[in-house]
C-alpha cells in the first residue's frame, strides 16, 4: 500500500510537471504562430508595397528603356534581343542581375536605384503581356510563307 501510494504521488507530480511543461509548450506554440503571422503580414506588405504604376516612371527615370524598350521589348541592336517584359526571372534573380551584369548592361547599385523602387520595376514589367509568337501574328506568317 505505502509503495502504492508512493507510485500514484509520483505519478501525480509526473503528471503536475507534464501540465507545466504542456502549458510553456502553449506558449511557444501561440508564440511560433503569432510570429509566423507577423512574417506573413509584413511579406504581404513588402509584396503589396510593389507598384506597376512606379515601376513605369522608375523604368523610365533609370533609363532601362534607352536599352530594353519602354515595355521591355528589347532590341538586337540594344539588348542584344533580350526581352525583360514578363521576365521569367524570380525577383531575387532580376535584382542580383540589375545590381551585378554579368555582360553589356550597366550595373544600377542600391545608391542610385533603390531596392523599392527596383520591386516596382519588377511590377511593372511583370504586369507587361508575354509577347505574342511569331507564328500567331498574321502579318509576319504572310511574310515568311511568300
Ligand atoms: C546601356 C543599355 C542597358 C541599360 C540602360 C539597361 N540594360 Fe538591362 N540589359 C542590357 C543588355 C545588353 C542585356 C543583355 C545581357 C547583358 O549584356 O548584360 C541586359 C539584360 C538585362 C536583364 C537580364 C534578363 C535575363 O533574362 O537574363 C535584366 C533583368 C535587365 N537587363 C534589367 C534592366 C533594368 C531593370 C534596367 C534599368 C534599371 C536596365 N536593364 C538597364 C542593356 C541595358
Amino acid at each position: 500500500m505505502v509503495q502504492q501510494s508512493g507510485y500514484r504521488f509520483s505519478q501525480k507530480i509526473m503528471l503536475d510537471q507534464l501540465g507545466h511543461v504542456m502549458k510553456h509548450v502553449r506558449v511557444k506554440l501561440a508564440l511560433a504562430a503569432l510570429c509566423a503571422v507577423a512574417a506573413g503580414l509584413a511579406l504581404g506588405d513588402a509584396a503589396l508595397a510593389a507598384s506597376a504604376d512606379n515601376g513605369k516612371t522608375a523604368f523610365v527615370k533609370h533609363g532601362c528603356w534607352q536599352c530594353h524598350g519602354f515595355e521591355g521589348q528589347g532590341s538586337v541592336a540594344t539588348s542584344g534581343g533580350m526581352v525583360i517584359a514578363d521576365t521569367p526571372l524570380p525577383f531575387e534573380a532580376f535584382k542580383a542581375y540589375v545590381r551585378n551584369p554579368a555582360g553589356a548592361m550597366p550595373p544600377f547599385h542600391a545608391e542610385i536605384l533603390s531596392d523599392s523602387d527596383l520591386a516596382d520595376i519588377y511590377a511593372y514589367l511583370e504586369s507587361r503581356p508575354k509577347p505574342q509568337p511569331a507564328k500567331d501574328i498574321p502579318l509576319l506568317n504572310n511574310l515568311s510563307t511568300k
